[in-house]
C-alpha cells in the first residue's frame, strides 16, 4: 500500500467525469487499498478516485456507527428521502467549509472488488458523504452547492463567541472527505 497526493481545488481532474470501472483486477484491489490508507492518513471519512487523479468510478468510506471501511465501484443512489442541511467539508478544499443540503437517506448499488452488486442504505452523515463522494465522480465539488459560499474554519474558531459551533463544524466538516 501507499499513500497518494490528494489533489487540490484548481487541478483540472477534479472537474472532469469518471470512467465506469470493468477491470476487477489487482490494480484496482491497489487503488483501493491505496484510497483507505490515504483516507485514513487525511482523516477522512470518504475519498473518491479523482481525488488521487485516477478518472475512475469508486469511492472508499469508513462508516462511522458501523465502524466499517467500504470501497464502491461503479456507485448509483437509486433512492432518497427527505432532506438534511449541515456543514460540510473536503480534503481537496482544506481548510474550509460550507453548508450543503443533501438527502437525509439514500440507497446506493454498486459492485464490491469482485465485481458483484451490493445495495447499502445510509442515513445523517454517511448519507451526506455518500452524495459528496458520488459528486467527486462527475466533476462537482461540494462548493457548487454550498449555500453562502465557503467559509475559512481557522477564521471562525477565531471569533470568540462564536467558536463553539466552529469547532462543531470543524468536526463534521472534517469528517466529510
Ligand atoms: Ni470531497
Amino acid at each position: 500500500m501507499a499513500l497518494r497526493k490528494v489533489l487540490l481545488e484548481g487541478d483540472s481532474t477534479l472537474r472532469k467525469k469518471s470512467r465506469e470501472v470493468s477491470d476487477f483486477d489487482q490494480r484496482t484491489q491497489e487503488l483501493i487499498d491505496d484510497m483507505f490508507e490515504t483516507m485514513r492518513a487525511e482523516d477522512g471519512l470518504g475519498l473518491a478516485a479523482p481525488q488521487v487523479g485516477v478518472l475512475k468510478r469508486i469511492f472508499v468510506m469508513e462508516a462511522v456507527e458501523e465502524n466499517e471501511a467500504t470501497a464502491f465501484i461503479n456507485p448509483v443512489l437509486i433512492d432518497e428521502k427527505g432532506e438534511q442541511t449541515g456543514a460540510e467539508g473536503c480534503l481537496s478544499l482544506p481548510g474550509l467549509y460550507g453548508v450543503v443540503s443533501r438527502p437525509e437517506e439514500i440507497r446506493v448499488r454498486a459492485q464490491d472488488i469482485k465485481g458483484d452488486e451490493f445495495e447499502r442504505t445510509y442515513s445523517g452523515l454517511e448519507a451526506r458523504c455518500v452524495c459528496h463522494e458520488i459528486d467527486h465522480l462527475y466533476g462537482i465539488l461540494y462548493r457548487d452547492k454550498a449555500k453562502g459560499g465557503l467559509h475559512s474554519l481557522d477564521e471562525e474558531a477565531d471569533e470568540g463567541p462564536a467558536g463553539e459551533t466552529a469547532v462543531e463544524k470543524r468536526v463534521s466538516a472534517k469528517a466529510v472527505d
